[in-house]
């Protein structure tokens, strides 16, 4: 008989499959308040740590870069400035350069749905940037073929994390980066003790509050709580292989950015 594999789904342990339709349903739920939501649990915080992960990864004009599970595309829009301002300051030196090719893929079609509404009704110009339906797990790109790869708060997510880190391996050039950017564990009890007083008496409350979905942000605070620690997720992202794995830790550590080199 198969061995069944299980995954944490916030506090309870269920087969990778049911994982996978939970999760898709947490997100289908919560995709036309994930913006709002994320902007009042974090007081807006967010946005410092995914620019200064987008500044991190430093993107580059004529790179390919994945923003898997890109969700509604938060990341992918600062890569995309970020990306044209390089590409202005090559032009003005006088050389040709091409744009970055940006791809966000994410498994649910609302959370892409909720993005795309979102670049329609600000008008926003992003030729760089496109999005499709996929599996971290099993990306549809060849081996070796991406410059950068970066996952923004999805990893957790994933039916198994370690076959997500080894599929980013898998489709990174040599020489590629991997960026991980990730709820973690903070440095300081004191810290610890705040934080899960916060996450889980108000984050629930609040999610019925606002998106009228108390289970979804249950959920949210659970995997956050049981997804590994910065040293553990250091060790499997050199299990996949990647070298000079590094990370730093935001807001003491209730977020932190792990990168590595393929
Ligand atoms: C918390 S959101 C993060 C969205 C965005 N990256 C951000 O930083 O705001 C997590 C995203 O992961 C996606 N996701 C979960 N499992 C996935 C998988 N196996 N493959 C691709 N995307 C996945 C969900 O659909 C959701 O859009």
């Amino acid at each position: 008989m198969s061995e069944v594999k299980t995954s944490p789904f916030g506090f309870r342990d269920v087969e990778q499959r049911e994982k996978v339709a939970l999760v898709h349903g947490v997100f289908r739920n919560v995709a036309a308040k994930y913006d709002l939501m994320n902007d009042v649990m974090s007081g807006g915080v967010h946005h410092l740590w995914k620019d200064a992960a987008c500044a991190r990864l430093n993107p580059q004009p004529g790179e390919i870069i994945v923003d898997c599970a890109g969700g509604t595309g938060d990341i992918a829009r600062r890569l995309a400035k970020l990306a044209r301002q390089a590409k202005a300051r090559r032009e003005m030196r006088g050389h040709e350069a091409a744009d970055a090719d940006i791809r966000i893929i994410d498994y649910n079609e609302a959370m892409i749905m909720a993005g795309r509404d979102k670049s329609e009704k600000k008008g926003l110009y992003e030729p760089e940037i496109s999005w499709s339906v996929g599996d971290a797990m099993n990306l549809a790109l060849p081996d070796d073929s991406i410059d950068a790869y970066i996952i923004s708060f999805g990893i957790r997510n994933v039916g198994d994390v370690q076959a997500a880190i080894d599929e980013a391996y898998r489709v990174l050039k040599p020489g590629g980066r991997f960026f991980c950017l990730e709820f973690s564990h903070p440095e300081s009890p004191l810290v610890e003790t705040v934080y899960e007083a916060y996450s889980f008496k108000l984050i629930p409350f609040m999610g019925k509050l606002i998106a009228n979905d108390r289970d979804s942000y249950q959920y949210l605070v659970e995997s956050i709580k049981r997804f590994p620690d910065q040293e553990t997720f250091r060790g499997m992202m050199q299990k996949a292989g990647f070298t000079r794995v590094t990370y730093t830790n935001y807001s003491g550590g209730v977020c932190a950015l792990h990168e590595g080199w393929k």
